[in-house]
């Protein structure tokens, strides 16, 4: 199946770690041109060159922090110093404190919600110009599992992902009159280094150790195993690619059967 990737133009905040870096490498294979965003810049560039040697990939890495209010503007105006149009947007820059409610202060809830949820917000608003002027644009939000079904140690994330998913709908009717698509994936649990921090810091309130923990959590999940990141990745380059064109205001649940729901 053609899935229409070729000369298109991504830009992928998380690039360089976890479901971000699975997605843009997929990306690369197809021949997308990509925008790579993180706030560690050499890492990037590591990781530009080896796209470059493998897949001959055409790669700019863009160093921002997207918690703080202006990077979004500055990096979308240097992407189209490069590029002349964006036609893929992937938020999967994020990250939340776990922990249970008595560890959680006014700074960690301020610091989720700015990140994971504003920050795909304000990317969304400065790109949407690019796309309404090309009438066409695909945009994902990364999300998490714990939007539709909140969990007592990931109270942050729950509400960070329960305002993207509600973002993510809300505004997909405005948009799609101008050939904008936008989707949510809800990842479960899935192996990368945001998880093993969250698995070492929650096992410390606990009397087993990191791999015990997750031993023990993975009992909640029907396929008794998390995910690796390419498994997000593949849906996410569904959602992006030629393959989706009837899809917009969605949120498709990754996670091994975990999340009780009907739909
Ligand atoms: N892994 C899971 O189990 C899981 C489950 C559900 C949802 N999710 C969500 O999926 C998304 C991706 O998670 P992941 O597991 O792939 O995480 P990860 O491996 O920790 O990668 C996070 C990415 O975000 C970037 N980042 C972090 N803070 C940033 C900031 N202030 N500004 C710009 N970039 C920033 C990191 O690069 P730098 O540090 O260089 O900036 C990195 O590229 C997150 O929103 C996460 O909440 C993950």
């Amino acid at each position: 199946m053609e899935l229409g990737l070729k000369n298109k133009v991504a830009l992928i905040t998380g690039a360089s770690k976890g479901i971000g870096l699975a997605s843009a490498e997929i990306l690369a294979s197809e021949g997308t041109n990509l925008i790579l965003v993180a706030r560690d810049l050499d890492r990037l560039k590591d990781i530009s060159q080896k796209f470059k040697k493998i897949y001959n990939s055409t790669v700019i890495c863009i160093s921002a922090d997207l918690s703080l209010k202006n990077s979004s503007d500055m990096l979308v105006e240097q992407a189209l110093n490069e590029f002349e149009r964006i036609d893929i947007l992937i938020n999967s820059a994020g990250a939340s404190k776990a922990g249970v409610f008595e560890d959680l202060m006014d700074e960690d809830w301020e610091n989720a919600l700015n990140l994971k949820f504003l920050g795909a917000v304000r990317m969304v608003r400065a790109i949407l110009p690019v796309m309404k002027k090309q009438k066409y644009g695909k945009i994902i939000n990364v999300a998490g599992n714990t939007g539709r079904q909140p969990h007592p140690n990931f109270l942050t994330g729950s509400a960070a992902n329960a305002a993207l998913l509600a973002f993510t709908k809300g505004i997909s009717e405005y948009i799609i009159g101008d050939g904008i698509f936008i989707n949510a994936l809800q990842p479960g649990p899935t192996k990368t280094e945001h998880w093993d921090q969250l698995m070492e810091k929650l096992s410390r309130n606990s009397e087993l150790d990191p791999k015990e923990f997750e031993q023990e959590f993975l009992k909640q999940i029907p396929m008794r195993r998390i995910a690796e990141p390419i498994e997000m990745a593949k849906t996410i380059i569904f959602l992006v690619s030629d393959a989706s064109t009837f899809m917009t205001g969605r949120s498709v649940t990754v996670d091994g059967g975990w999340t009780k729901e009907l739909a």
